[in-house]
């Protein structure tokens, strides 16, 4: 799992912040909650795996890392998961919109359903919109406050996943720009972090590959690798004062992936 070396005291760009993370059990959500900790945030992790939650808060601090059980696609759930993290840390600074599925590999449209289609609508699209309009429940208030929601290099460019996937992060993507034109008023920014292929369990699942396959698949950055921790580094700088002039943006985590087409490109593509 992912290791963050400890930082000094000055070095900690979320001290004094707290953060509410959906998805926050396994991935990216994890890396995330175990990166905003050591910079000093507490963090609340909202999730439907229980007891992978669980057990990342008892790995890190239980007094500053807390887990709440959240299903994002139901409303009260996530009104009680913004509810928890102002009532055990007293306010939210940060709010992670990052729980999400994949669904099933159907490359057909005539093989894909309704209830299916709706299913990652719903957890990806209409859970960022369930978070976003909580957090700014409590956010609006205080006038501060930052809004960050993983969307995918599937917010920008089609073929790379399935019809309801891409539908649901152009969706994000969307919802995103319209949510910072008006919560930029009240002082809060609002944007996502759209990562490239990375080896968690929805990305192996969906694309049926170990952690090797998923690091050979074509990357315009060669020589690095797209880990968990790069995702979470993105969103520390949205959470943090650094990105303080920063709203509406889609920050695209992919080695240069959405602006190039290898198959018709001027220069050498080694493999
Ligand atoms: N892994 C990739 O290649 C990749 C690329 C681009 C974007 N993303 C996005 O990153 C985000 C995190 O995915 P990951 O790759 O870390 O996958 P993951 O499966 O490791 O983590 C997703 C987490 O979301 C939780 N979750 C699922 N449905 C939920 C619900 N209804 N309510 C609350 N929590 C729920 C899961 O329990 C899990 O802990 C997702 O939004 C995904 O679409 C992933």
């Amino acid at each position: 799992m992912a290791s963050f070396s400890i930082l000094s005291a000055a070095a900690r760009r979320l001290e004094g912040k707290v953060a509410l993370i959906t998805g926050g059990a396994s991935g990216i959500g994890e890396c995330t909650a175990r990166l905003f900790s050591k910079h000093g945030a507490k963090v609340m992790i909202a999730d439907i795996q229980d007891d992978l939650g669980l057990s990342v808060c008892k790995d890190l601090d239980e007094k500053s890392v807390s887990f709440v059980h959240c299903d994002v696609t139901n409303e009260t759930h996530v009104m009680n998961a913004v509810d928890a993290a102002v009532a055990q840390f007293g306010k939210l600074d940060i709010m992670y919109n990052n729980a999400g599925i994949v669904g099933l590999a159907k490359p057909n449209i005539l093989d894909n359903d309704k209830d299916e289609f709706e299913k990652i609508i719903r957890v990806n699209l209409v859970g960022a919109f369930l978070g976003t309009k909580q957090a700014a429940r409590v956010m609006i208030p205080n006038r501060r406050g930052t809004i960050i929601t993983t969307a995918s290099v599937c917010s920008t460019i089609g073929g790379v996943a399935s019809h309801t996937y891409t539908s649901s992060k152009h969706g994000v993507a969307g919802l995103t720009k319209n949510v910072a034109v008006e919560l930029g008023q009240h002082g809060i920014r609002v944007n996502c972090v759209s990562p490239y292929l990375v080896a968690t369990p929805l990305a192996k699942d969906f694309y049926k590959l170990d952690d090797e396959g998923v690091y050979g698949v074509y990357s315009n950055l060669k020589g690095a690798v797209l880990r968990p921790e790069d995702v979470a580094q993105a969103a520390l700088y949205l959470g943090s004062d650094d990105s303080m002039y920063v709203s509406g943006h889609n920050l695209i985590v992919d080695g240069g992936f959405t602006i190039v087409n290898p198959g018709f490109c001027m220069f050498e593509q080694s493999t």
